[in-house]
């Protein structure tokens, strides 16, 4: 069943990639989100062996190699963005897998100073498998930073600037859409609640240090909202965090 879902969204991933050519990528967290230049939750990344679970474009690997990191690796399920990757990243030695991050495909264990995520782990269609296999690449010390929707966020409808709950936060099951992007490619995303993102990081092992629940980016001061019923907005972004952001340690 698992494998079935991940066969066809890896399908779809493949037809939408060119929409993601360098979208949801490091400095940025996410729509309208405090980005890493603010929250500065990496730190000093000189030398460091980075990880990134679901590199896209490769975008945020490039921006790591900017920052000075030693060694740059990342899985994405879609050979389409690990093309584009290869692109992005041309002469800058990137080590790139596809895969989907559920799986162990070998890569090495307790090496690894940073893994991060940047919009992706809410496609994992096995959440625990996926934390188990991050923490065990990390070096003992290492830190896992992702980023993703804030759980409640999808259920926020907007009427006219009037936002309300729309569905039910408590079932944990999956969505389908049938057409993702506009284009011919459907698509099965899990939802979860937050404490669901926060005990299974528990259960893996880690140490949490930080909960982020996005404000706006101060890029965006200077600008005057609209009210907009659009899924992302600056209008709704400036009521309700659009991204939750999580820092875990291993020990
Ligand atoms: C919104 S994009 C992320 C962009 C990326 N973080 C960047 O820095 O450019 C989502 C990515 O998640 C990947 N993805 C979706 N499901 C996945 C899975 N199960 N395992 C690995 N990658 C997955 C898609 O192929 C796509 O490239």
């Amino acid at each position: 069943m698992t494998f079935e879902i991940l066969k066809n969204n890896k399908k779809s991933w493949d037809k939408v990639a060119h929409h993601f050519n360098g979208k949801d990528a490091l400095p940025s967290y996410g729509p309208f989100t405090q980005t890493e230049e603010e929250l500065m939750l990496f730190g000093d990344l000189t030398n460091k062996k980075i990880l990134d679970i679901g590199c896209g474009s490769g975008h945020s690997l490039r921006y790591m190699a900017e920052k000075g990191v030693n060694e740059i690796w990342g899985v994405d399920l879609s050979q389409n963005q690990i093309e584009t990757a290869k692109e992005t990243l041309e002469g800058m030695n990137p080590k790139l897998y596809c895969a989907p991050m559920e799986k162990d495909i070998n890569l090495p264990k307790e090496y690894f100073d940073f893994v991060y995520s940047i919009y992706v782990i809410g496609w994992t269609m096995d959440l625990p498998a996926t934390f188990k296999l991050i923490h065990s690449y990390l070096k003992s010390g290492g830190t896992f930073i992702f980023s993703w929707d804030h759980p409640l966020y999808p259920y926020l409808k907007s009427e006219n600037g009037r936002i309300f709950l729309e569905g039910t936060y408590q079932n944990e099951g999956t969505v389908t859409y049938e057409n993702f992007k506009g284009e011919d490619a459907p698509m099965v995303i899990p939802t979860r609640k937050m404490s669901t993102y926060i005990n299974e990081l528990i259960t893996a092992g880690f140490t949490i240090e930080k909960v982020i629940e996005s404000d706006v980016s101060e890029s965006f001061d200077s600008i005057e909202e609209e009210v907009s019923d659009r899924y992302y907005s600056l209008y709704k972004a400036r009521k309700f965090p659009t991204t939750m952001i999580i820092k875990a340690r291993k020990q």
